[in-house]
């Protein structure tokens, strides 16, 4: 790694999942802990970063030294993430952002009686794409997660050329919730280097490659 290269720079992390409100009391949402985020943004922090750590309801109390934006939806959490990117050297997309949300949100709880709802969903913008079409000036270094179950490296690699990152963390459903995984980071440039232990080691050889970028 460049030396110190994290040392006074701004790092924003996504983290955890978003919630997607159907009504007043229920929504949409999937199991990420937002492990990856806090462990991330731990590294970082001891590696001299500031970070900004823009996450979905997860119930864990922010890491020590970090600017915690606590958010719900994938909505609140692109703008949020957009707010924190200006400037900033680097973003990594650790959230499970919802991928879709219900079409409409009823203002009063559903009541059960009449027929089940049919429940009709539309896209939720992507937080990466948006960002990396977005790069105007200095280009911040973009580095995202791809959580597959089928064709794991294949699918990754398109992920990572769609989203215009500079790296991505291939891995399984496994990884959800879990302290250890089995992962691939791949990078833009052709190598791939395998991880199987904790998060937090992941976490530091993904920020160490990605302040290697050349
Ligand atoms: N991501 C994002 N905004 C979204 C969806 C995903 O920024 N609306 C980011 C995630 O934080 C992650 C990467 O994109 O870094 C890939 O997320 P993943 O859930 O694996 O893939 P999707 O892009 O949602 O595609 P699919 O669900 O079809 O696999």
């Amino acid at each position: 790694m460049a030396p110190g290269f994290w040392r006074g720079k701004r790092l924003v992390i996504t983290a955890g999942p978003t919630r997607e409100a159907l009504d007043p009391v229920r929504f949409l949402s999937n199991e990420s802990s937002g492990r990856m985020g806090w462990a991330l943004a731990r590294a970082a922090r001891r590696r001299g970063a500031r970070v900004t750590l823009v996450h979905g309801p997860t119930g864990r109390p922010a890491p020590r030294g970090v600017r915690a934006v606590p958010v719900t939806s994938a909505r609140e959490m692109l703008a949020a993430t957009l707010r924190a990117a200006r400037g900033a050297d680097a973003v990594v997309g650790a959230a499970a952002v919802a991928d879709w949300r219900p079409a409409v949100l009823q203002k009063s709880k559903i009541k059960k009686s009449g027929p089940p709802p049919t429940l009709r969903l539309v896209a939720n913008p992507d937080i990466l794409k948006t960002l990396s079409k977005n790069r105007r000036g200095v280009r911040p270094r973009l580095a995202g997660f791809a959580l597959e179950t089928d064709r794991l490296l294949d699918n990754a690699r398109k992920k990572m050329t769609e989203k215009k990152l500079d790296l991505i963390v291939a891995n399984g459903p496994e990884a959800l919730g879990a302290d250890r995984t089995d992962a691939w980071i791949l990078s833009a440039t052709g190598w791939a280097l395998r991880h199987r232990g904790t998060k937090d080691a992941l976490a530091g050889r993904l920020l160490d490659a990605l302040g290697n970028r050349p």
